[in-house]
């Protein structure tokens, strides 16, 4: 990294009575860190008690931090720590352990893989669409935490876990409250046994007997099965070694996590948007009916999807899933004329850049035809980075795109979407960025 050459602090917004900004993050950290991003500039500097945190929303800052600077921008004891419920696996380890398993676990999303999980994909797709039926009502993110569970579960595990998606979808909403609830000036210590602290060390346990049950199938079985779990169980160290229970146990739980709850929120919001905008849902069922002419799609037909792709950047430039992204700086670095100290926790959050007035315009509209004609070519590159950048980009990235494209036409194709209230889904920042109501009624015709 360059050396530094100043020891000027980064701006702020005027701080509470107490406790510095915390209290404006608990009560809305996405409009907190938009505004600060807006009124502040690229690096702002947001006090709260327990640690240094600066937040940066410049691409050129950010590609330094998640690519040419990676090395000394870790994860760090924070995300280690808001994610501890998955351990040590892919998406918390660092360094050397990091590197091996992200090579070992890398193969089963190679692109002659994943055209294979589109067919598993799209039988999946229309199980769940023959159970739908005209006038209806549905809460279609519990219909897409259901699916995007079961498309996850096949594909990497050869394991159907359809029976399970009502606990599992359960256990995970406790968690993600809890997660939420560490925001607070003084957080209830995590031993406490408040209810909130009780549900969320039963969603752990709930969480770990689906894991376990999924491995235990495979080790009693080890019929090499050509996925992802054959490749984890098979791997062995320089020594012979194989992967401890624990950290089979860690992989498995991020990937069965990290690989299904993201896309889930991604089609909810997807298909929210879409019944909130009618020409946007013409064009699509539209596309969706001259591309497949009533058959099931298959992965050949993407390209000619472009529409429904264009729906699915959309949405996840308004609503990502992973709405910040996380680092904590090794050593003292300098962004924007500031200098920021070894320790500090770095926030780049894609929620705010991706609303930024410099790179889209009318940046709250809803409008996928604002990707026709290159749009990512003419704005930064970090300006649009759902997936996150460099060595640590999202493992699932075409994975995740793949799914949300099929799923979205075929819904599409089938059947038209309205929603039960007028009243407007407002998004619920916790690890990941959910429909604020827990559900998204809707009403099937
Ligand atoms: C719309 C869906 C998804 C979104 C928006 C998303 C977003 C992200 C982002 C932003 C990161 C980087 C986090 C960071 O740099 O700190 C990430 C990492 C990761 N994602 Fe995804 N993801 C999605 C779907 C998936 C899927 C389908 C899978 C697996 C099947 C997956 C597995 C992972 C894993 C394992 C990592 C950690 C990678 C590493 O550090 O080596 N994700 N994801």
């Amino acid at each position: 990294m360059a050396t530094l050459t100043t020891t000027i602090r980064p701006p702020s917004p005027p701080t509470g009575f107490i406790g510095g900004h915390i209290m404006a993050m608990r009560r809305d950290p996405l409009a907190f860190l938009v505004n600060a991003a807006r009124d502040y500039g690229d690096v702002v500097f947001v006090k709260v008690p327990t640690f240094q945190f600066y937040l940066l929303s410049n691409p050129t800052d950010i590609e330094r931090v998640l690519v040419s600077d990676h090395r000394y921008f870790i994860k760090g004891k924070l995300v280690q720590q808001q994610l501890s419920f998955i351990g040590n696996g892919l998406l918390t380890s660092e360094g050397e352990f990091w590197k091996r398993q992200r090579r070992l676990i890398q193969p089963a999303f190679h692109r002659a893989r994943i055209a294979a999980y589109g067919q598993q994909m799209v039988d999946a797709t229309a199980r769940m669409l023959d159970t739908w039926q005209a006038g209806q009502s549905l809460d279609i993110h519990a219909e897409m935490m259901a699916l995007t569970l079961d498309i996850v579960s096949q594909a990497l595990f050869s394991a159907d876990v359809k029976g399970e998606a009502q606990t599992v979808g359960k256990a995970i909403h406790a968690t993600l409250e809890f997660f939420a609830s560490r925001r607070a000036l003084l957080p209830i210590p995590e031993r406490w046994p408040t209810p909130r602290n009780r549900r969320n060390r039963q969603a752990t346990v709930t969480l770990d007997q689906v894991v376990y049950r999924i491995i235990a199938a495979r080790q009693g079985d080890r019929t090499d099965r050509g996925d992802l779990l054959s490749m984890l169980l098979a791997a062995q160290d320089d020594d012979g070694s194989h992967m401890t229970d624990r950290q089979l146990r860690d992989e498995v739980m991020t990937l069965f996590l990290a690989g299904h709850e993201t896309t889930a929120s991604a089609l909810s919001w997807a298909l929210y948007l879409v019944a909130r905008h009618p020409e946007v849902a013409a064009r699509l069922r539209n596309e969706a009916q001259t591309v497949l002419a009533g058959r099931s799609p298959t992965v050949d037909d993407l390209p000619n999807l472009r529409y429904t792709e264009m729906v699915i950047n959309e949405t996840l430039r308004l609503y990502p899933p992973a709405w910040r992204i996380g680092r904590e700086a090794v050593q003292d670095c300098e962004f924007g004329g500031y200098r920021i100290p070894a320790g500090s926790v770095i926030g780049i959050a894609p929620y705010v850049v991706q609303r930024d007035p410099r790179w889209f315009a009318q940046p709250d509209r809803f409008d996928p035809a604002r990707w026709e004609d290159g749009l990512l070519k003419r704005i930064p590159k970090y300006a649009y980075f759902p997936f996150g950048g460099g060595p640590r980009i999202c493992i699932g990235n075409q994975f995740a795109m793949m799914e949300a494209v099929l799923v979205l036409a075929m819904v599409a194709q089938s059947f038209s979407l309205k929603l039960v209230s007028e009243q407007p889904i407002k998004p619920w920042p916790s690890v990941t960025l959910r429909p604020s109501t827990g559900g998204v009624m809707m009403l099937v015709s």
